[in-house]
């Protein structure tokens, strides 16, 4: 990877309380209208789920996907790789033009050396894990990254009920950060689940189902989803 113009959209971002649609929740024959819906809502960050059939069962996203978002808006694109090999992939979803990358803690043998070369390509640095991973494999590279985000569901597909009991480490994490680095949840997020995550110290509320339901009222959602999370935070 070259060494790309620096576009990490978190050091602008972080310690605002940040709504991020999952597109994976889109009705695909609605994108376009659903996706700028969203953004005229306000949706600070659009988070685009990457699966490969290895890492988890499912398939989904590939990097024309971000291509195209990268015509529709000039904010920030978080690409959340499920993958088994993130240093493979990292590239061509950065090419398309995504500004940050968060890749699993599992999926690599030397977290170190690509959190390094993404800083090289001059994009965002995000990491994640498991519900299964003991929270504590992220410790040594929680000072490197600019995002940590912590799954409250089993990822590789949305849909499914929020895991309270996620919220312990959210908190342990939380206790851990700078206030330069961002805080994500992601899976089973709604209004009362954010507000429970923000009081455990999430800062980025990643909603798929819940910002794009069969309500089809894309601005009521991140607007509850918003003031879900505005409450929690107290
Ligand atoms: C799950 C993905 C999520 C998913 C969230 O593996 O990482 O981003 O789209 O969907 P909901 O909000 O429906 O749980
Ligand atoms: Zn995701």
């Amino acid at each position: 990877m070259t060494p790309g113009q620096q576009r990490n959209p978190w050091p602008n971002l972080a310690g605002e309380l940040l709504i991020a649609p999952s597109l994976l929740a889109c009705d695909v024959t609605h994108i376009t209208e659903q996706i700028r819906a969203a953004l005229t809502a306000g949706a600070e960050v659009l988070h685009v789920d990457v699966m490969d059939g290895k890492f988890v069962p499912n398939t989904a996203m590939g990097p024309d996907i971000v291509c195209a978002l990268r015509e529709m808006t000039t904010g920030p694109l978080d690409v959340h790789l499920m993958v088994v090999d993130p240093e493979a992939q990292a590239e061509q979803f950065i090419l398309a033009g995504a500004d940050s990358i968060t890749f699993h803690v599992e999926a690599t043998d030397n977290p170190e050396e690509l959190i390094e070369t993404l800083r090289r390509a001059g994009v965002g640095v995000g990491i994640t894990l498991k519900p299964g991973t003991p929270v504590e494999s992220l410790d040594a590279y929680l000072p490197l990254v600019d995002q940590v985000l912590v799954m409250t569901v089993e990822p590789g597909r949305g849909g499914q009920a929020f895991m309270e009991d996620m919220l312990d480490r959210i908190a342990k994490v939380a206790s851990k950060l700078r206030n330069d680095q961002v805080l994500a949840v992601d899976g089973g997020i709604t209004p009362e689940t954010a507000s429970l995550a923000a009081r455990a110290g999430a800062t980025m509320f990643i909603a798929g189902s819940a910002v794009f339901n069969d309500t089809g009222d894309i601005a009521g959602n991140i607007a509850a989803l918003r003031s879900g999370a505005q409450e929690g935070r107290g």
